[in-house]
């Protein structure tokens, strides 16, 4: 629903209203300044009590229901056959229309254990655009990924519509090329994270399904973002209008032999799991649930997350729930990008996304300018976000750096969590750090680990940057903001 004003000019509107709250805490900024070092400026390592707007992720951070809540009540703890467990499972097939499910902790065990299946060494995974730990696990086995987003994905300012789909003529010569032997699976991500939270349309998923059904190839959909990507395809794609979340939903499922998801994104909760189509298939990755996540029954998964699940994927139905996210992310990206902050266009789900290439690009890549962006955002507003550009990537075999394709600041809207002031607040800063952005440097490693760097890395400013801003922050807001 679409809240209509009298006088105000159109602003989007929380359809919700706060039952429980938590205090927020703003350090003065000389505060942040000896954080950012103790952190060795990695937002990653801040921690929650230091932050004022913790816009990292939008993964299990969502606000949850009252009828979340209520439901985790019930949980049936058993270590084997909870009937929480049974009522996930009838929900998901319910939903999806696929019968075999397997429970995993979170996205990333689905992508290990789906890796673990398909992969061996020398085999390529052909993706639209890839996500750090599907793209992990596939390289951990020896294998490859090819990415083919359509060339227009990558640029930043842009009005397409979808800018996640994959390009369908470069899918059919890279199959060919690679052999259909060597292809472990066709992977869809919906919508794609690392490149603007955008969506893919439902008819570029069918074309490129279709495809990989022609060869023979096992098809995936990673459904993480997936209602940020139903709210997408039914306000912008032709002749989806009318049709219900739960229509498209089972239509984009419908496509495909596997589903997996991140319970931390995909039904607001935290878990995750593995729907498959193929009875013979699912048996052959039970071994890996047991293995690696928990008995079959709960797959890592807390009963009471479980039950929260389970409520969750029926409110990612609602449009009133699911546009949420993207019509706030939309108002951020408009005020921002009619400012003339360079922002990635049109706003897609998860967050906003602020384009660090142009925005320092007097920082050479090879000083992680995304990085010293969100480094600069948590000091001049106590804003946590997450780079998302080379710091990401993992350095290429020889050595040397592998420069990503885009250069971003993410600040996630975790669904049903920040109003509109607080979303005013961020807007303000953003818009003050760009003005000030000359003074923005570069990071450099001090300690750079060989597998996800950005979680666990350590760096240092290339000079005193960080100071020189925050005096300057300082001169403007005062010593206590
Ligand atoms: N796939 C996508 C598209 C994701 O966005 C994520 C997580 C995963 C898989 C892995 O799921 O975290 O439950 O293991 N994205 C988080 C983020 C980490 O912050 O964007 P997970």
């Amino acid at each position: 629903m679409e809240i209509k004003f009298y006088k105000h000019e159109p602003i989007p509107m929380e359809l919700h209203k706060v039952k429980i709250v938590q205090q927020l805490n703003l350090l003065p900024g000389n505060q942040r300044l000896q954080k950012l070092y103790d952190s060795a400026f990695n937002t990653f390592q801040l921690h929650n009590i230091d932050i004022f707007m913790d816009m990292l992720t939008d993964s299990g951070v969502n606000a949850m229901s009252d009828n979340m809540q209520a439901a985790m009540l019930r949980a049936d703890d058993a270590y084997a056959g909870s009937e929480t467990f049974y009522r996930m499972a009838r929900k998901l097939s319910d939903i999806f229309g696929i019968n075999y499910f397997l429970p995993a902790h979170q996205g990333r065990a689905c992508e290990n254990i789906l890796a673990t299946h398909f992969v061996k060494p020398g085999k390529v995974v052909i993706m639209n655009y890839h996500f750090t730990t599907a793209k992990a696990h596939i390289t951990r086995l020896g294998g490859r990924v090819e990415e083919l987003v359509k060339d227009e994905g990558l640029i930043p300012r842009s009005n397409l519509p979808f800018k996640g789909d994959i390009d369908l003529e470069k899918l059919e010569a890279c199959i060919q090329k690679e052999t259909v032997e060597n292809v472990a699976f066709l992977r869809l991500e919906s919508g794609t994270n690392l490149i603007g939270g955008q969506p893919m349309s439902y008819q570029n998923m069918k074309d490129a399904v279709a495809i990989a059904n022609k060869y023979g190839i096992p098809t995936v959909l990673d459904a993480s973002l997936l209602q940020d990507n139903i709210y997408f395809i039914k306000t912008r794609e032709d002749g989806m209008k009318q049709r219900s979340p739960a229509e498209i939903l089972r239509m984009i499922a419908d496509l495909f032999d596997i589903v997996y998801f991140s319970g931390r994104k995909f039904g607001f909760a935290r878990g995750g799991g593995i729907l498959v189509r193929d009875e013979k298939m699912f048996h052959a990755m039970e071994d890996y649930v047991t293995m690696f996540e928990g008995f079959l029954t709960y797959g890592g998964m807390s009963v009471k997350e479980m039950e929260a699940l389970t409520v969750g994927f029926e409110e990612s139905l609602n449009m009133d729930v699911i546009s949420q996210g993207p019509q706030f992310i939309e108002y951020a990206v408009k005020q921002l990008d009619d400012y003339g902050v360079p922002v990635i266009t049109p706003g897609g789900g998860l967050g906003a996304h602020l384009d660090a290439m142009q925005i320092c690009s007097h920082v050479p890549q090879e000083e992680y300018p995304a990085g010293a962006l969100t480094c600069a955002l948590y000091l001049c507003g106590g804003i946590r976000g997450m780079e998302r550009g080379t710091l990401s990537e993992e350095r290429n075999a020889d050595g040397s750096e592998r420069f990503a394709s885009m250069e971003l600041v993410r600040l996630a809207f975790p669904r049903r969590v920040f109003t509109l002031s607080q979303t005013e607040y961020v807007i303000d800063r953003v818009k003050w750090v760009y003005d000030h952005r000359e003074l923005i440097g570069g990071l450099r490693f001090t300690h750079e680990p060989k597998t996800l760097r950005f979680f666990t890395g350590r760096l240092e400013p290339t000079s005193d940057w960080p100071h020189k801003l925050l005096a300057a922050y300082q001169a403007e807001f005062g010593r206590d903001q």
